[in-house]
């Protein structure tokens, strides 16, 4: 069943039905103020972190679900609704929300009047706009009230949530016209505060929670609202909210509009006060000038189309199929901005609190993004690397406000510093901007032992040298890409997180063969750019101890028909036909297939049948089989999963396009995009009631096939599996990918497809190109025209001349 549907031509999803089987959710922002927003109105603001400067509350997991937000009360005589239907759930005589790039817009209707609420965050601002458009469709002039409503956070999400000895009596705000200021905690050490205002003159307002609600009311019925009458509260701590209250009187067939602004605003120490104890306004005072009349926000919204517009004119495919089309040129593309934007921080599924950027996962989110705004890939580049240690290892997070390693989570996460070489070299083939390894980068943020970037990327590779077991493969460490996989953890306490728990790695024998994979991949990618550099010694340095590594893995990382995925703590194997459960992981397949390890011995394609035979599934490939059925101390959280979920055995959706990947290297387009398909939400739009979130983006995992319900996806948004999957759709299946010195042409197709087109801006030129497939071939070039005339390869050159130029590439 489906809830909606995609509406290509203005790149929205539009929800025709508010009941979707989960909140389907939507981001306005995409820089420094961030608001999240679901199909009902529900969701949170906050200012580059959504821990430490969170704006407006949000409780997690509640009853019912989805509860709070940006809402509207339309108070019609005794009829109350909300344009989002929720939180009244007053029944509609219509509803619809189109989701955009960063902007939300939902329509309600009840007896005659119409209300349109377009939410986004202007480009460049530190606020969010709402346009409320009140339309009156009947015969009648009507008088409605309308109350807005917001709660906010008392900035910190976490203790927010937690201390409230303290929170409920720290509330203030000020209230100076339209304009309802948020100011906790502004007389001591804070330098900012937030506001909402509306463009009118308004008939009151309220500020105090349980005085708008009535204590035991909860969103869906406000006793101020009922009543119809506010009663201009002013908060003095308990929980400060903001509603405006405006009375409306519409001719028939007449419409109004009111702009409401969230906006967030930071001040100098010496410029904190207008007078004793009234906070200076002057900035919120200027953005409000900006956005406050219907024509000022409908050209910010126009800007901030046009913006997207740009962006998503880089990368288009026009293959004649709508599913693919659309996802690879609108959703994929805005996802991995979404996945850049915020790492693994804020989700419905991820709360803001727990997590802020990953090491590992910012870097590879950096793929899916750089020929966005490879401006903002570098300077994320080099944050990320600023959390490095000398060694080479590094904190796997940091907390995006200040930029710095999160203590509570350390590091040791063997794999972190190989994709540190992955976002780099990314970065560069995308630009050509070799000045960035030059920037001097510190170490554990201490600029006094910055070092270039480029010898950043010597200690990652050195990393994985200087921690060799004793097979010779990568030491895991706390654990590798899959961090349930938690070797040398041996926790038998459930008050301990297996994420955060100290681990005994002396002695141990724990070593990885995904690590070894990504070595060798990431390996050869250093040894290039060395060579690139003309640091041949460097480079021939780098190709032994990565020819050597594949010597090993072929030894003892062979399993017979497939890898196998590591050793454990005592040496034995994991991921082996000799094991009773987990035979088989999708990672250390996917990264030495990725690497064509044993590709002339026929490992490859032997690992990739193994693969097909015993890991995929009707919903896409599972991570490992058979799913573990009980509790391994010595493997850790992967185990402590019901079989079938997240890492034992869930469709992890992050990891299949390594074997998609995989697939390419041997030259198998059909497989490729037959699990490229399983997997794309576009493709599963149908399946909504059993998939559950969003159709136009991507999950981090599925329910696989030994769970409960097979097909039900969790955790949308912010996943690897935006980035994995764009770079693989794009790079290695219609197989155009940026190289150092030009874009290079390699498709691996289904051999039923005649072709596709597509356009790619690269360096300030734009390719248009072309692929014919005349012999129902999956991959190999039989012939290249570049503007018109036969070019000896399949790498294109850099033009750089700001023309088009066109490429046409023959299969055979
Ligand atoms: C989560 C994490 C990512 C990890 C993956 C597998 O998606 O964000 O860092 O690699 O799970 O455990
Ligand atoms: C859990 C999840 C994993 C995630 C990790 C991060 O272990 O299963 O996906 O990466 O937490 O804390």
């Amino acid at each position: 069943m489906k809830y909606g549907y995609f509406d290509d031509k203005n790149r929205e999803y539009v929800i025709t039905n508010p009941r979707t089987p989960w909140p389907w959710i939507n981001y306005l922002g995409n820089e420094d103020f961030f608001s999240l927003i679901s199909n009902s109105a529900g969701g949170y603001t906050f200012y580059k972190d959504a821990k430490f400067r969170r704006i407006t509350r949000y409780r997690y997991n509640n009853v019912p679900m989805d509860s709070g937000g940006k809402y509207f009360y339309i108070k019609d005589g005794e009829n109350i609704w909300s344009p989002g239907w929720k939180p009244c759930k007053t029944e509609l005589d219509s509803y619809e929300c189109r989701h955009g790039m960063n902007y939300t817009n939902i329509r309600g209707e009840k007896n005659g009047i119409t209300a349109n609420v377009l939410y986004f965050v202007p480009l460049k601002t530190w606020a969010e706009v709402q346009k409320l458009t009140l339309t009156n469709n009947s015969k009648t002039v009507r008088k409605i009230k309308v109350f807005s409503f917001i709660e906010w956070c008392l900035w910190n999400a976490a203790s927010d949530m937690e201390n409230f000895q303290r929170n409920f009596s720290t509330g203030e705000v000020e209230i100076e016209g339209s304009v309802i200021y948020h100011k906790t905690e502004y007389k001591e050490r804070r330098d900012h505060y937030a506001y909402y205002s509306v463009n009118v003159p308004i008939q009151g307002y309220d500020t105090d929670r349980e005085s708008f609600f009535g204590l035991y009311n909860g969103f869906d019925e406000p006793q101020v609202v009922a009543e119809g009458k506010p009663k201009n509260t002013e908060a003095h701590g308990w929980s400060p909210i903001a509603s405006h209250c405006i009375e409306v009187e519409l001719k028939p067939g007449e419409s109004k509009d009111f702009i409401f602004v969230l906006g967030y605003v930071e001040n100098k120490e010496d410029e904190k006060w207008e007078s004793k104890n009234i906070i200076n306004k002057k900035k919120a005072k200027e953005t409000l000038a900006k956005f406050n009349t219907t024509a000022k926000v409908d050209n910010a919204l126009a800007d901030l189309r046009k913006y997207w517009d740009n962006l998503l004119s880089i990368y288009t495919v026009n293959s004649g199929d709508d599913k693919l089309d659309r996802i690879v040129n609108i959703w994929n593309q805005y996802q991995c901005m979404i996945t850049f934007c915020f790492s693994r921080s804020a989700s419905f599924f991820e709360s803001g609190i727990g997590r802020g950027m990953g090491f590992r996962d910012s870097n590879q989110d950096l793929t899916g993004f750089v020929h966005q705004i490879p401006e903002r890939a570098r300077e994320r580049i080099i944050d990320i690397a600023s959390t490095q240690f000398q060694d080479g290892g590094c904190y796997h997070q940091y907390q995006p406000l200040n930029k710095r390693g999160n203590n509570d989570i350390g590091g040791g996460f063997n794999d972190d510093p190989l994709w540190l070489i992955l976002g780099t070299v990314s970065y560069i083939k995308e630009t050509g901007d070799f000045g960035i390894l030059e920037e001097m980068v510190p170490f554990d943020n201490d600029i006094s032992v910055a070092r270039s970037l480029f010898d950043h990327l010597t200690v990652s590779f050195d990393h994985v040298v200087n921690n060799l077991g004793p097979h010779g493969l990568p030491l895991i460490g706390r654990a590798d890409w899959n961090d349930c996989l938690n070797l040398n953890c041996f926790s038998n306490d459930p008050n301990e997180s297996f994420q955060t728990t100290e681990n005994k790695t002396e002695g141990s024998k724990a070593e990885s063969v995904m690590i070894a994979g990504l070595f060798v991949v990431y390996g050869r990618d250093y040894a290039n750019l060395c060579n690139r550099l003309g640091k041949h010694n460097e480079a021939k340095r780098v190709q032994k101890h990565v020819d050597k590594m594949v010597d090993v893995i072929k030894k003892y990382g062979w399993d017979g028909e497939w890898f196998i995925r590591a050793y454990d703590y005592y040496g034995r194997k994991i991921g082996s036909n000799e094991n009773e459960e987990a035979k088989i992981f999708i990672e250390s397949n996917g990264w030495c297939t990725m690497a064509g390890i044993g590709k002339e011995e026929g490992l490859c394609n032997k690992a990739l049948n193994a693969v097909k035979e015993r890991l995929d599934s009707k919903y896409g490939i599972v991570l490992n089989n058979p799913a573990f059925t009980k509790y391994y101390i010595e493997y850790g959280e992967i185990s402590s999963y019901p079989a079938g979920y997240k890492e034992n055995a869930g469709v992890f959706c992050h990891n299949n396009p390594w074997i998609m990947i995989g697939e390419t290297v041997v030259g198998n387009g059909n497989r490729a995009w037959e699990y490229y398909r399983k997997i794309c939400p576009s493709y599963l739009e149908e399946i909504s009631d059993l998939h559950k979130t969003e159709p136009y983006v991507y999950a981090q995992m599925v329910a696989g096939k030994d769970a409960f319900k097979p097909g039900e996806a969790k955790n949308s948004w912010l996943t690897g599996t935006a980035s994995w999957n764009f770079y693989a759709v794009t790079q290695y299946m219609l197989g155009i990918r940026p190289d150092y010195d030009g874009l290079l042409i390699d498709p691996c197709i289904p051999t039923d497809w005649k072709g596709f087109k597509a356009t790619r801006k690269f360096r300030g030129a734009t390719y248009r190109i072309e692929v014919v497939n005349p012999n129902g071939k999956s991959k190999g070039i039989s012939e290249v025209m570049v503007d018109g005339k036969p070019h000896k390869s399949n790498l294109i050159p850099v033009f750089g001349d700001g023309k088009e130029h066109s490429v046409k590439v023959v299969l055979g």
